[in-house]
């Protein structure tokens, strides 16, 4: 990364409606630390957002929109008044700290255990197909349970499910949300064709895969202005054991659906979430070309060491009191995660770095490297 962009890294940034302090975004990362019985959120989780809400921004952990959308134990929820209230906590301290904060709204679909559902009924699906996959419950690690196929008729309950999360997490005071379309999990699942065999309006074509996912970010955007909605895709990776046979056809034409409804942001992991960026052929600048899409190399050192001293100059105290870190190694499902920073950058149409036989012709040489310059932003994703 240049010194320019380095630099840029700590200005402001207008991302849709909400005005960021500085352009570091920390990604969603599930820690699994919710409150026994309630999954709602506790002062452990409201001094580990505190700590970290120097950054701009702060997309929380994946949290269920539903006990039915719940899949790992001990995961935030967002659809109580209690799990309301925690975050509410967790919301005036992230934002005394001068940081904004998006919720990622969960459902996971068939990645879960009967041990986690409602009624120790099956996990639900678009296809009864089981995942070759496994979960964190009370008893450890263990395979998920097979699934059931939703019924056509429950589908708009699920909608209104993300609906409602959207309300609460609006009187929560969070600044939006940004909804969990990635990694294997329902909308995902819907989306691809390995996990989606229905014959119904939700199934078969790539539109009618795509139906459920743009349905909830209508009902979402009933509730909050697409300025405050972002939502998070991933395209080709194979998290939690999905699959498409035509990646880049569904992506290209969720993302100019997307691109339409005018969202905050497309959050788009490359390749294999925490892993190689090349696991299948796909063209995510294609994708950035189609629509504001963030796109993520790996930064280098010098951001890291910016970071590590912009860091250190904080005040310690939490707001709980304790000053020393209240962060314990988890032992859990999503035990210390490796810090790692990434630099993504919002790039225009006519920023793309080269054409492809699929893409439109690129301005000449000079002329993408000035637009560039004037237009990209940069924004930067870590993993704390
Ligand atoms: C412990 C852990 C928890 C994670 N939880 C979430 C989550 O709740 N939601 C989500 O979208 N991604 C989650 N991820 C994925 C991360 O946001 C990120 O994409 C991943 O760590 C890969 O980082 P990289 O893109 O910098 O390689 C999680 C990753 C880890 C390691």
């Amino acid at each position: 990364m240049s010194p320019h962009h380095a630099k840029k890294l700590f200005q402001p940034y207008d991302l849709g409606d909400i005005h960021l302090a500085n352009r570091i975004v920390m990604a969603p990362l599930t820690r699994n630390r919710a409150t026994p019985g309630t999954d709602a959120p506790n002062d452990l989780m409201v001094d580990y957002y505190w700590q970290r809400a120097s950054a701009g921004l702060i997309i929380t952990e994946a949290s269920q929109i539903s006990q039915q959308g719940q899949g790992y134990i001990h995961t935030p929820g967002i659809y109580t008044d209690e799990q309301a209230s925690g975050w509410r906590r967790i919301n005036d301290a992230a934002h005394e700290a001068g940081s904004r904060t998006f919720i990622q709204l969960w459902h996971v679909g068939r990645v879960s255990h009967v041990s986690l559902q409602p009624g120790g009924g099956a996990p639900v699906a678009p296809s009864a197909i089981r995942a070759n996959t496994k979960t964190f419950v009370a008893d450890g690690f263990v395979d998920v349970s097979e699934p059931r196929a939703l019924d056509l008729s429950e589908i708009p309950g699920i909608v209104a499910d993300y609906a409602r999360a959207a309300g609460l997490a609006k009187d929560a005071g969070f600044d939006g949300v940004e909804i969990h379309a990635a990694n294997g999990y329902l909308l995902d699942q819907f989306q691809k064709d390995g996990s989606n065999h229905r014959t119904d309006s939700y199934g078969g074509s790539i539109e009618n895969r795509c139906r459920l996912t743009l349905e909830v970010v209508d009902a979402i955007a009933k509730i909050l202005p697409p300025g405050r909605i972002g939502i998070r895709l991933s395209p080709v990776s194979p998290a939690n054991d999905v699959r498409d046979s035509n990646p880049q056809a569904v992506f290209d034409y969720l993302v100019r659906q997307l691109d339409a409804r005018k969202l905050a942001y497309i959050h788009v992991i490359e390749g294999a979430t925490g892993g190689a960026r090349d696991v299948a052929p796909f063209d995510i600048w294609r994708c950035a070309r189609l629509s504001a899409v963030p796109i993520s190399p790996i930064i280098p050192a010098i951001a890291r060491w910016r970071w590590k001293r912009w860091k250190a100059a904080r005040p310690t105290s939490s707001p709980s009191g304790d000053r020393s870190s209240p962060i314990p190694t988890s032992s859990s499902a999503c035990a210390a995660t490796p810090r790692s920073i990434r630099w993504t950058r919002k790039r225009s149409m006519a920023a793309a770095p080269k054409a492809t036989p699929t893409t439109p012709p690129s301005p000449p040489e000079g002329e993408v490297e000035r637009r560039r310059r004037a237009k990209s932003k940069a924004l930067l994703t870590i993993n704390a």
